[in-house]
């Protein structure tokens, strides 16, 4: 008798560890995918802030190709996306990241045409202090829209830093360091660009390759 009740109750704890262990992975399960499906609709809306939608006509988010570069401030393979018109490159959106922010690196989508000439920059993550570094985000001030229609001749390459350096974009009050980071970050995407502007379009999405980096 006693053996008997030891055996239902190990059949409960049984049943009881199957169904806790499903329910477990089937939240996971969906709310992986929710929060990875939310990840890409963020992604794509950033994207589409930095070139303009009418611009292009592809699939701008699988049209993408791995590339590494200290140009582009990780040791990671940072993702570009392309923009054609009719199968025709347009624009290319970078991922470089600023690795000297006030509080570490500083995750942007830097959006350039054919032309060499920003379309738009956006911060994709950073942990700047609320209040000070955190002006680099659209939503808070206006700062990081001043970078669309500059290039690496307007202004030229010494005019690419803050005034506190002797360049051309402002600083915050009290916070010259995140700035200055974002600045350079999005000088050296131009400079790849540049570099390798016709491989970038020539490569098969998914590819990862090391690309040229000027002296
Ligand atoms: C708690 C604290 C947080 C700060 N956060 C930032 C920041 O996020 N970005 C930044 O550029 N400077 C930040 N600063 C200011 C920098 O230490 C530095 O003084 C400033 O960037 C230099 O700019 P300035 O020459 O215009 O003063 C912070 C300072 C303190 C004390």
């Amino acid at each position: 008798m006693r053996y008997r009740s030891i055996l239902i109750s190990a059949g409960f704890l049984f049943l009881f560890a199957v169904l806790g262990t499903g329910m477990v992975a089937y939240t996971y399960d969906t709310t992986a995918e929710r929060i990875a499906d939310n990840e890409r609709r963020a992604l794509l809306r950033k994207l589409n802030e930095v070139v303009d939608t009418d611009s292009y006509d592809n699939d701008i988010f699988t049209d993408v190709i791995l590339v590494q570069s200290p140009l582009l401030g990780t040791r990671a393979p940072a993702p570009v996306y392309r923009a054609r018109q009719n199968g025709w490159p347009v624009a290319a959106v970078l991922s470089p990241v600023a690795p000297d922010g006030y509080n570490g690196a500083i995750q942007l989508l830097v959006g350039i045409n054919l032309e060499g000439t920003v379309t738009g920059v956006r911060v994709l993550r950073h942990q700047e202090t609320p209040g000070l570094g955190d002006a680099i985000e659209a939503e808070r001030s206006d700062w990081i829209r001043r970078f669309t229609g500059k290039s690496l001749n307007n202004p030229d390459l010494d005019g690419w830093k803050v005034r506190r350096d002797d360049g051309e974009f402002d600083q915050f009050t009290g916070a010259t360091i995140t700035p200055r980071a974002v600045v350079k970050a999005v000088r050296n995407a131009l400079i790849y660009f540049k570099a390798n502007r016709h491989q970038l379009f020539a490569q098969d999405p998914e590819q990862e390759q090391e690309q040229e980096t000027p002296s």
